[in-house]
């Protein structure tokens, strides 16, 4: 355990699952995937937990993949900690509700996609900058995101890459509400002590039913574009882009 993911066993059967890395505003690294696999899958089995909160530490959600992992431990292939992360995230019986809190950057926005319920503060920030970092959508955000909003506003997510603010989120129907506070937490806790003192087996059934039409091709998504983003992250324009962003300089895609 690193202690880069933290758990917490709050009243009533609430796991709380907290990214724990502030002075890099929660990016994940390999060894993160992994905890955070085992965390779910943990509370998934265990039969007291009837609702898992996901959150990151510090007035921040996730900035996505750790952009020197990326450069020093690249991930090679759909089994990679990664791609097995999210494809457990698919497949994990019990509510999740995430609160959202400052950047929500590449996983950090896709990763959301999954969850049942997300509330975000005001102040958070969404993007997905994958074609910017010269590769290409993952976590299913391929079909999840056009199912979402349709194909036109997808492209705009995942091609322009363009940021987009909290009240865009919620039209563009990414995140289920704005918190009234500015800390999103206290939202996403209302709605976990609701759910824990509903029914727990209806809720799972209404979680499997909401998401059986979509599940396996969600697994067989993550599948196919984890290859083809492990493909682009060996590529010239991905090198790069990473290297530009821990040299802090703005990448220069001419000579492609
Ligand atoms: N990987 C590695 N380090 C990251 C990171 C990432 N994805 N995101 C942020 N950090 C680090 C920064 O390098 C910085 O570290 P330092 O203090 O040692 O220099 C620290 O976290 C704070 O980040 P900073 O950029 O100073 O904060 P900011 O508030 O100005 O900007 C972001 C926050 C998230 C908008 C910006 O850091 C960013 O764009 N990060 C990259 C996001 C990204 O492309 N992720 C991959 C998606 S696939």
């Amino acid at each position: 355990m690193t202690g880069l993911v933290e758990t917490t066993s709050l009243k009533g059967g609430i796991r709380q699952i907290t990214l724990n890395r502030p002075d890099k505003k929660n990016a994940l690294t390999e060894e993160m995937y992994i905890e955070l696999e085992t965390q779910m899958k943990l509370a998934t089995e265990s039969a007291n937990v009837r609702a898992i909160l996901l959150n990151g530490k510090a007035n921040c959600f996730c900035a996505g993949n750790d952009i020197e992992d990326f450069l020093k431990n690249p991930p090679k292939d759909e089994n990679s900690p990664v791609f097995r992360f999210l494809r457990t995230l698919n497949r994990v019986e019990k509510p999740i509700v995430a609160a959202v809190n400052g950047v929500a950057v590449g996983i950090g926005t896709t990763l959301l996609l999954h969850c049942d319920l997300v509330y975000a503060s005001p102040s958070s920030t969404f993007s997905t900058p994958f074609v910017n970092l010269g590769c290409t959508p993952e976590g299913a955000s391929s079909i999840l995101i056009p199912e979402i909003m349709g194909q036109r506003k997808a492209a705009e997510l995942l091609m322009l890459c363009r940021p987009f603010n909290a009240q865009k989120a919620i039209e563009l129907g990414i995140i289920t509400a704005l918190s009234n506070s500015s800390d999103a937490l206290e939202e996403a806790l209302k709605a976990c002590h609701e759910l824990v003192e509903k029914p727990p087996i209806a809720v799972r059934e209404a979680k499997r039913i909401l998401k059986k039409n979509l599940q396996e091709k969600v697994e067989q998504t993550i599948i196919e574009e984890a290859r083809l983003f492990c493909e682009r992250l060996q590529s010239d324009e991905a090198n790069e882009a990473l290297h530009a962003f821990a040299e802090r300089r703005k990448p220069d895609f001419s000579r492609f």
